[in-house]
């Protein structure tokens, strides 16, 4: 078998948790392989809102088991938290829940350093949700980390003590911030206690020995492509690789063994945080956008920067992560439009250009619009693909055709049953 991705092409927030929840029945294996709680990822289905930020978004459907994948950066202070929620919505997880030992662990120190070098970027800070994925990934990569199997080992203490003493060295370069050390790692001790009742795995081993047994996997991506370490929007990017390449060092799975990626845009488009956004709307078409779409952070609550699709930047995630379904979220948020933008192009120097810039921050860069007819009602009674209006379908048809990639489904709405499925599974 073969590990299917979702994954959003654009700057997070595209609608993922909906989407996987929709899908996870399909599947018998759900499995985060990058990212942590900066994640926020909000399902809606029985007139209540869940917010997901390190469970993978299967863990409502009974019959599938969830993986927090070795790629992942976890806080057992926010994991404790959603399994309290999950608790209290009386979802049996603790046989379907499973954590990779190899996942690091996010200490109340590293959320103390984002904190302190954030405020010392000042102006020039990458707008971080704080939950200390950055200073994380650097001990990775440093070689410095805690990893979840390291609180089965008899020297545990002795390990989180010693990176302590190296964060607390390395605060002494930033200016002071607030932050209530002795508070937090209270609650760090105590949700370590309840990460060790669950159920911990040799990922690599657990996911490939699923797939030979004939599972099939969905691998559910956090953030988006232009968040990605290596090919975002570098350095308003977060610290992992988002795009597909990422699988496969965050499950331990081979390159051979990816099977559909599904690609997820919204029908216009949003960012939150710091960072280059070229179809950016600054008017009150930005302000309607993030008023009809709801557009607040499901992590931070800040409200999310607007603007229209950017096809440039869809057909590099498109390129990046070789996606082979495209799913459109939100295409009600245009409901009320008469007119709907398309970046189609982008022009430097007087000429048109389909690539994106070394640096996107560069405002000789200009988006180049075309402009497509609304449809001005909604879409309520829309219960297939087919009964969408004319101009809705053309919309949709018309980014198929631009991206060269199939559209499988359009989501209509928060609701797990408002997705339309435009290509019948
Ligand atoms: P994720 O991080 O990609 O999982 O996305 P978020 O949950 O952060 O943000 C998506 C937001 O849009 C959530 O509030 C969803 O409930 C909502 N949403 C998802 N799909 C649709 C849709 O088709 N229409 C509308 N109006 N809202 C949607
Ligand atoms: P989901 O999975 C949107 C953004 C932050 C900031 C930058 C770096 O819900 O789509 P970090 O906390 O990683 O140091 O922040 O990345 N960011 C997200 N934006 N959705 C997310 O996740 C995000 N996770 C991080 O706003 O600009
Ligand atoms: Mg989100």
């Amino acid at each position: 078998m073969t590990v299917d991705v979702l994954l959003g092409l654009q700057w997070g927030d595209e609608g993922k948790g909906k989407v996987v929840d929709y899908l996870a029945p399909r599947y018998d294996i759900i499995a985060r392989f990058q990212g942590g709680p900066n994640a926020g990822h909000t399902l809606v289905f029985e007139g209540k809102k869940h917010v997901l930020h390190t469970v993978p978004s299967g863990i409502f459907r009974e019959a599938q088991v969830n993986l927090i994948g070795n790629g992942v950066v976890i806080d057992p202070i926010t994991l404790e938290r959603e399994l309290d929620e999950l608790d209290a919505a009386e979802v049996d997880y603790i046989d379907r829940l499973f954590v990779a030992r190899k996942a690091h662990l996010i200490l109340p120190t590293h959320r103390y350093l984002d904190k302190a070098s954030e405020t010392a970027k000042g102006k020039s800070k990458i707008g971080s949700t704080l939950k200390g994925i950055g200073p994380t990934y650097m001990d990775k990569t440093g070689r410095n980390g805690l990893r979840v199997g390291d609180i089965e080992a008899a020297d545990f203490m002795d390990r989180y003590n010693a990176l302590k003493a190296k964060h607390q060295e390395l605060l002494k370069i930033y200016p002071d911030v607030e932050f209530d050390l002795a508070g937090e790692e209270a609650k760090w001790m105590a949700s370590i206690e309840r990460l060790r009742q669950l159920k911990l795995v040799d990922g690599e081993y657990f996911v490939n020995s699923s797939l030979n047994s004939g599972k099939r996997i969905l691998a559910e991506g956090a953030q988006g492509s232009m968040l990605d370490i290596d090919y975002g929007t570098y350095p308003f990017v977060t610290s992992s690789n988002t795009i597909t390449a990422g699988v496969c060092t965050g499950l331990g799975v081979s390159p051979q063994k990816i099977g559909e990626v599904i690609g997820i845009t919204k029908a216009y488009c949003t960012r939150v945080g710091s960072g280059p956004f070229p179809t950016e709307l600054f008017d009150e078409m930005g302000e309607f956008l993030r008023k009809e779409g709801a557009e607040f952070g499901a992590t931070t609550g800040r409200p999310r920067r607007c603007g229209w699709i950017d096809l440039p930047q869809l057909r590099y995630t498109i390129m990046l992560n070789g996606v082979t379904q495209l799913v459109v979220t939100k295409i009600d948020v245009l409901n009320k439009l008469e007119a709907i933008e398309m970046a189609t192009a982008y022009e430097s120097n007087g000429e048109q250009t389909d690539q994106l810039p070394y640096d996107l921050c560069d405002d000789t860069c200009k988006p180049v619009y075309e402009s497509f007819p609304g449809w001005g009602s909604d879409l309520e009674r829309a219960a297939t693909y087919g009964m969408l209006p004319e101009a809705a379908q053309k919309y949709v048809e018309e980014l198929e055709a631009r991206l060269q990639v199939p559209v499988a489904m359009v989501s209509t709405g928060p609701g797990r049953r408002q997705l339309l499925e435009k290509i019948q599974a």
